[in-house]
């Protein structure tokens, strides 16, 4: 059964299915004209980014590689820690070759201005970024971000990928966390 009415703990649905698999497939258009002379490696953050990266990379006409990384900047809270830490790095050499980051959401931008000096240390030809969500904070640091899928409210997130301390990550929709879930 699809899941179609919100879950309990869901405040409000923010980004429906169709409006998220709308904007990715107009993102993913737009990623195989900029890339079709050189298609990139997508390089998906995990674990956050697996539905964003999933229906991308359908999205885009072009061979492309997906390789990931997990960092940890989240404990089990609602706040950026800003201590970044790989949990699993890439399989691949990125030397000379355009990075495409896949990201699920930038809040503070802590954890991506870090893993953004990180991948560049490697030599890659380019590395651009691309995001489903971004936070009103994140216009603060100095992070080009090519492509957004959305500018969202300062609210706590869940689901298409998203968690609040592991659950909700398979909630096909974008939706705000009540507040009484995490303020005891
Ligand atoms: P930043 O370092 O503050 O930009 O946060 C980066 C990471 O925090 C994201 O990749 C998410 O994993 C997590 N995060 C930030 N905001 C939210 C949210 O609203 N819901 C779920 N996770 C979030
Ligand atoms: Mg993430």
């Amino acid at each position: 059964m699809p899941q179609t009415h919100p879950h309990p703990d869901v405040e409000r649905v923010l980004l429906d299915e169709q409006q998220i698999r709308e904007r990715i497939t107009e993102i993913g258009e737009q990623i195989a004209a900029d890339y079709a002379d050189e298609p990139p490696i997508l390089v998906g953050v995990l674990k956050g980014a697996v539905m964003v990266m999933a229906d991308l990379a359908r999205s885009i006409d072009l061979k492309v590689e997906m390789d990931w990384m997990a960092v940890s900047s989240y404990g089990s809270g609602t706040k950026s820690s800003g201590v970044v830490r790989i949990l699993k790095d890439l399989s691949a050499d990125i030397s000379g070759r355009n990075v495409l980051v896949v990201e699920d959401i930038i809040d503070s931008g802590l954890t991506l201005k870090w893993l953004l000096s990180n991948l560049r240390s490697r030599g890659p030809k380019s590395v651009e970024i691309c995001t489903l969500l971004r936070k009103p904070e994140a216009a603060r640091v100095e992070i080009d971000v090519k492509y957004i899928g959305f500018e969202i409210p300062n609210e706590f997130v869940i689901g298409y990928g998203l968690d609040y301390s592991e659950d909700y990550r398979n909630l096909p929709y974008v939706g705000v966390l009540k507040r009484s879930v995490y303020e005891v």
